[in-house]
């Protein structure tokens, strides 16, 4: 079994690289990635150094490069992690969302379709269901919910999701579609809301909270997600989508006052900043689907997960310095300079 991984020298592309290696030892495993501002090959140390796995630079959206990726390699399977990812880029810089997560996601379709590739799998998300009101407690996601974005990055996702249905209605193309809720834990980019609380509190920096702290997400340990991805690659069924969550809803200045009391931190250190441009309410997702069909249960609680993720970022801290010491710096000053 062949897989290409795409956007593996991410946060949550790394480590499913990194769960499958230990957990399905006779898969090979290419990863393709553009090695953007979110791509660190310092991430991926350990795999290059087993024979099962591959890296390769290049961008998704590239046609002829990645036909001839296809064709040098016969891959069985592809899972598409590589995007933009992050809301507030995409509400500065609309442009290379479209093009990465959508011209780039037709690019490996194209390419699938060519070449036979007996599974695409699309690694999407939650927000492409926008948000749930904060009163609804009683209301969440489940795969029949209307697809109703409100960033350029969700809208670029949810894109992405449609060409991928639409492939398989058209063309048979075997797909399957994953949406997930909020991850945490090791290589997570400290651009998002808890790598940015540790690497700010260990510097003693203030924490910048979006309006009032009361949005809602649903968190999910990395790992569970990757286990999730590796089931439904294994055993979902084509056509698909599988909703992936841990029924973990906390609101962000809960994530925050947590962080600061296990790091030891005063909360004096919590900024509230103006609130994020379209900033959706309440994220919660049903995975009663992916439960019933396959099986898929998450295994870390959020008081485990995110003691473990601070133990990361506590034993790591090289990897995580050297970003935010770089053009990161230049980054958090435009984005929070004057907020
Ligand atoms: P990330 O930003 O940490 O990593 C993205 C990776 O893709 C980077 O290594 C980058 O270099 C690479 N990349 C970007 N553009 C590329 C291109 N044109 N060609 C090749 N490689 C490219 O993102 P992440 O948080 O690991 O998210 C991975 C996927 O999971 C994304 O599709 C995202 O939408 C989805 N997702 C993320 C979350 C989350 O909480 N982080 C939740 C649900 C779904
Ligand atoms: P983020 O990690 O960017 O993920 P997403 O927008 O995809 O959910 O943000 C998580 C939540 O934290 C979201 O409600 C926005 C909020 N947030 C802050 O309050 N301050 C910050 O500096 C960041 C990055 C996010």
């Amino acid at each position: 079994m062949k897989i290409l991984v795409t956007g593996g020298a991410g946060f949550i592309g790394s480590n499913f690289i990194y769960y499958m290696l230990e957990n399905r030892p006779d898969y090979d495993i290419v990863c393709l990635d553009k090695l953007t501002y979110a791509g660190n090959l310092k991430t991926l140390s350990e795999a290059i150094q087993n024979p099962k796995f591959k890296f390769v630079k290049g961008d998704i959206a590239d046609r002829e490069f990645v036909d001839n990726l296809f064709s040098q390699e016969i891959f069985d399977k592809v899972v598409n992690f590589a995007a933009e990812s992050h809301v507030d880029r995409s509400i500065e810089s609309p442009g290379i969302f479209l093009q990465t997560n959508i011209m780039g996601t037709a690019s490996l379709l194209d390419a699938c379709r060519k070449h036979s590739v007996s599974r695409y799998h699309q690694v999407s998300t939650d927000e492409v269901y926008g948000d749930l009101p904060l009163d609804r407690t009683d209301l969440f996601f489940t795969e029949e919910t209307p697809i109703h974005t409100s960033s350029p990055y969700s809208a670029s996702k949810a894109s992405a999701d449609l060409l991928t249905l639409a492939y398989f209605r058209t063309y048979n193309l075997p797909v399957t579609i994953s949406r997930c809720s909020n991850n945490y834990g090791p290589y997570h980019f400290p651009e998002k809301l808890i790598p940015l609380i540790i690497s700010r509190a260990l510097n003693n920096e203030s924490i910048p909270v979006y309006g009032n702290g009361l949005n809602v997400r649903d968190w999910l340990y990395v790992e569970d997600h990757c286990k999730a991805i590796a089931m439904i690659l294994e055993n979902g069924r084509e056509g698909e989508v599988y909703n992936i969550g841990g029924h973990n809803e906390k609101t962000n200045i809960d994530v925050v006052k947590t962080v600061l009391s296990i790091l030891g931190k005063p909360e004096s250190l919590i900024t509230y900043v103006k609130d994020r441009a379209g900033h959706d309410l309440r994220y919660a997702i049903d995975p009663a689907k992916i439960h019933s069909e396959l099986g898929w249960l998450p295994e870390t609680t959020f008081e485990d997960g995110i003691e473990k993720t601070i133990k990361w970022y506590l034993d790591n801290k090289e990897w995580w310095q050297d970003i935010i010491n770089g053009e990161y710096r230049n980054y958090y000053e435009k984005m929070y300079g004057n907020r």
